[in-house]
């Protein structure tokens, strides 16, 4: 399907194979390739993400779109991570986001346009502590000032790159536990739907978003987390 406004060029999603991720890919399914683990793409493999895009980029050229939306979660406090969890969590939250940028936005910038989203979490832009999750929590800052140092950088090719930040969104595989104890604290009284997000991901896709870049879009229902 083809939305007014969005470019109908290729779309590549990077954790697309369920969730959000995979919500995306149902709004444009015939634009996008999508690339996980169970589709023989390991992101925290860097020889591996740039095997995969050189069979894409012959195949495809420059995406328009790279949505990135790796990134496991874990709910413990600091003192109580062990250090194979720590490195898991910025394994898969910065590491798969490090190793797409260096092997696709190089050809974006070439073709000179492309938009980039990739996802954090609510909070993580605020100067403050997170209690609930602290090193999913920083690893998903230094995903926001990867984004923000990267907007600048190609800027001047034309591409955007800015940053989903979801609350708590409900999906088969979502932390449902976790998301339950902390409903209370979503004003709106609601989980988010994977289409609160997909709308984000369409403005930030949309003609509509070409002049904004580096940002960090929240979509969480006023979540007090
Ligand atoms: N759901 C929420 O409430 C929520 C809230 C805040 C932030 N977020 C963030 O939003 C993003 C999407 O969340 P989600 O809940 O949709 O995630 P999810 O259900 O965990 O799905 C992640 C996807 O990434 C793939 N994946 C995992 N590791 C990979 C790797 N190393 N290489 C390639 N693909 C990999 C998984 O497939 P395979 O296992 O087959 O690889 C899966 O398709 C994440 O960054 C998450 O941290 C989500």
């Amino acid at each position: 399907m083809e939305h007014a406004g969005l470019h109908p060029h290729p779309i590549l999603i990077v954790g697309g194979g369920r969730g959000i991720g995979a919500a995306i890919a149902r709004e444009w399914p015939e634009q996008s390739t999508v690339w996980t683990r169970s589709h023989a793409v390991d992101a925290s493999d860097p020889e591996a993400v740039q095997s995969a895009f050189a069979a894409y980029h012959a195949r495809h050229g420059a995406p328009f779109a790279l949505v990135h939306c790796v990134g496991d979660f874990a709910e413990r406090p600091l003192l109580g991570t062990d250090l194979g969890t720590f490195r898991h969590l910025f394994t898969s939250n910065v590491d798969t986001v490090f190793h797409t940028l260096q092997a696709v936005v190089p050809a974006m910038v070439q073709a000179r346009r492309g938009r980039v989203v990739l996802f954090a979490a609510a909070g993580v832009d605020k100067d403050r502590g997170m209690l609930r999750a602290p090193v999913y929590f920083a690893a998903k800052a230094a995903v926001v000032q990867l984004a923000r140092s990267l907007a600048l950088e190609v800027a001047p090719a034309g591409l955007t790159v800015n940053v989903i930040a979801p609350g708590l969104i409900h999906h088969p595989h979502s932390h449902q536990e976790s998301q339950t104890r902390m409903l209370p604290r979503v004003p709106q009284g609601r989980l988010g739907e994977v289409a609160d997000v997909v709308g984000a991901v369409r403005y930030l896709l949309s003609d509509a978003a070409s002049y904004v870049t580096g940002q960090v879009l929240t979509v969480d229902g006023g979540l007090q987390a």
